[in-house]
């Protein structure tokens, strides 16, 4: 069957970098495509209804601890099941992403749905592992306010009457020197698009952002600072005292 269902295996709402490579991977992939959202308990239905229809399946996931994130895990066990009583036999691809800079973090991930295709009796096709992946949202952060830039410094080269198309040109630069970074992650995600439209074997490849491990490390550095001095404040939780809350309670010896 040439229909493919994608789903996007990240708890984020928004600026998922899962979401994003699946999008980009769904644009090169042939034939009916559904993309899906796996977040929350509600979503596992409506998914596996879809799964009916389609002869591949991509999942896209974030690598969480070494593994695989416990909200997949649950879907996963209900998807066996419903893989097998079904007589469901999809190809299934994988697109896993992770924080630090080496794809091959990514392998336990990889086993642990190989293993799952094994016992829910689907065919395993492989993917692709990428490192550094969060650094394609700072990039695609850094494209939109190029392209911002880029449209008002044109407005004031019009009014002043001077070339407009210079800022055209550096933003094109500017771009170009971004992609080359994820050149690694690009050649990978057309391959296995292509893999994936054929539904032929993948394989398993594995990617990261090309930069420099030091200047890496020195830019996740700056980057969560920035995160932590926004979200998580300068003294908060220094002297405060543990409440928990109403869901959390201790279990003692004389409750049991
Ligand atoms: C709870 C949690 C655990 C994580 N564990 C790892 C890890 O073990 N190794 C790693 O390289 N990145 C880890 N990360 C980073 C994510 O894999 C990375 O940020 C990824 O790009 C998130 O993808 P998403 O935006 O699609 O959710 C972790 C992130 C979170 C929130």
């Amino acid at each position: 069957m040439d229909h493919t269902v994608l789903i996007n295996c990240s708890p984020k709402k928004k600026l998922s970098v899962s979401g994003f490579i699946m999008k980009c991977a769904g644009l090169m992939v042939r034939g009916k495509k559904e993309y899906l959202h796996l977040r929350t308990p509600a979503d596992r239905e409506r998914i596996l209804q879809a799964l009916k229809d389609a002869g591949k399946v991509v999942f896209a996931v974030p690598l969480y601890v070494d593994g695989v994130p416990s909200h997949v895990l649950p879907f996963m066990k209900e998807m066996e099941r419903f893989c097998l009583e079904n007589g469901l036999r999809l190809k299934v691809y994988v697109i896993a992403n992770n924080g630090f800079i080496e794809g091959r973090q990514n392998e336990p991930l990889m086993q642990v749905m190989e293993n799952f295709c094994a016992r829910s009796g689907l065919e395993w096709c492989g993917g692709v592992g990428i490192g550094g992946g969060v650094m394609l949202n700072v990039e695609r952060i850094m494209i939109t306010v190029l392209f911002g830039l880029m449209i008002l410094n044109m407005l004031l080269r019009g009014i002043q009457g001077e070339n407009i198309l210079e800022p055209v040109r550096s933003f094109g630069i500017s771009v170009a020197e971004l992609l080359v970074l994820c050149c690694g992650i690009i050649a990978f995600t057309v391959r296995l698009a292509l893999h994936i439209s054929k539904g032929t074997d993948a394989g398993k490849r594995y990617t990261r952002i090309m930069l420099p491990s030091f200047i890496f490390i020195l830019c996740a550095d700056i980057f969560f600072t920035i995160i932590s001095v926004f979200q998580g404040g300068f003294f908060r939780g220094w002297f405060s005292r543990f409440k928990p809350d109403a869901g959390c309670s201790i279990i003692t010896g004389k409750d049991q």
